[in-house]
């Protein structure tokens, strides 16, 4: 019985941090107010002249030099961004010609926001157990900087921008890396996250921009409360279909959106705080590139040994969501 397994891991955060006292001085907000509603501390802001791209690339090198791979070994690169470099083309091909990946190699983009990491390790996952492809580059990459309204104290000091890679193999032994994979989507809950124009729907205009429209909007509360109920469903889900109690997981890497969402994660699970990695205060929410530098990070720092049990669970706009467990 084979397995697929994830080779190597890199990611990348721009240099520039944007502090909350920083942030203060252009919204009305506090830094006593982001942390304890958010749990976010600072977050990284890209260069203007710094890409969706630049980022995935760096993130991507980091990856396959762990993976002790080259550019030209990938023949499937997925790149999940909700900020592409431009609508047309995919991210993935300008990424793809940038780091040297093969002319032969299918490339694409995928849009399911923060929960797009889990979407592209489930798709690689299948397309190299089925042999159709050998080597797979997965990435989240976001320059959220460029669609949060900065006149908004509700939304700008939320997010960040970073990049996250991992490079996918199948291997000849049983039980070890993906273990299960399982994704979700409800539609139902749409419009409570979303950037209203720019799209088909809503073409861009003098007026589309005059009324801010190309900027993320949300409503707060109500993807609140999703978070919570969708990561504990689809965690609990995850567990029962593999047999698997609470304490056989030895880490959670939960979407980092908010300190209060993980602590109610917590809670329900019945999982304590430690066994889940948080690195929100320093990166704020990255969208689909918050579980690939989370698992980077935790890798790097030892939180993460030979034989352990890994849930990455996430949920975003949509409403998408998806965990998957993994065995190193
Ligand atoms: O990847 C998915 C992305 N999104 C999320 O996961 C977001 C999920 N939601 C949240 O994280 C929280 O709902 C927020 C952090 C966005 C907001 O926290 P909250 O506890 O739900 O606050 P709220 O929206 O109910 O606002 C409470 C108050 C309001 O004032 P009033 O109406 O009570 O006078 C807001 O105007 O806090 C005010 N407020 C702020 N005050 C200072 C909202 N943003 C700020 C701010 N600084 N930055």
């Amino acid at each position: 019985m084979a397995s697929v397994i994830i080779a190597g891991v890199g990611s990348y955060a721009p240099e520039r941090i944007l502090t909350n006292e920083e942030l203060s001085k252009m919204v009305d907000t506090t830094d006593e107010w982001i942390r304890t509603r958010s749990g976010i501390g600072e977050r990284h802001i890209a260069a203007g002249n710094e890409a969706c791209s630049d980022m995935a690339v760096r993130a991507a090198t980091a990856a396959l030099a762990d993976a002790k791979m080259n550019a030209s070994d990938i023949d499937l690169l997925i790149i999940a961004t909700c900020t592409p470099d431009m609508p047309l083309p995919s991210t993935a091909c300008i990424v793809q010609h940038k780091l040297g990946i093969p002319a032969h190699a299918t490339c694409f983009d995928i849009s399911a926001a923060c929960s797009g990491f889990l979407y592209a390790l489930e798709i690689a996952y299948g397309q190299l157990l089925t042999n159709r492809y050998k080597r797979a580059l997965i990435i989240g990459a976001e320059k959220l900087s460029s669609v949060v309204d900065w006149s908004d104290r509700a939304t700008c000091v939320l997010f960040g921008d970073a990049a996250g890679a991992a490079v996918l193999i199948k291997v000849d032994q049983p039980g070890i890396g993906i273990i299960g994979s399982d994704l979700g989507a409800d539609g139902e809950f749409a419009d409570k996250l979303m950037i209203p124009a720019g799209g088909s729907s809503c073409p861009a205009s003098a007026q589309t921009v005059e009324g801010r429209q190309h900027f993320i909007r949300m409503n707060g509360r109500e993807v609140f409360k999703s978070a919570v109920r969708v990561m504990e469903t689809v965690s609990r889900e995850m567990m029962e279909q593999h047999q698997l109690t609470p304490d056989q997981i030895s880490l959670v890497i939960p979407h980092q959106a908010n300190i209060r969402i993980i602590e109610a994660l917590s809670a329900n699970l019945k999982m304590p705080m430690d066994k889940f990695y948080v690195n929100l205060d320093r990166y704020g929410n990255t969208s689909s590139a918050t579980i690939p530098l989370a698992l980077d990070e935790a890798r790097r720092s030892g939180r993460i040994k030979p034989g352990d049990l890994t849930l990455l669970v996430a949920f975003g706009a949509g409403l998408t969501y998806g965990a998957a467990l993994i065995r190193w």
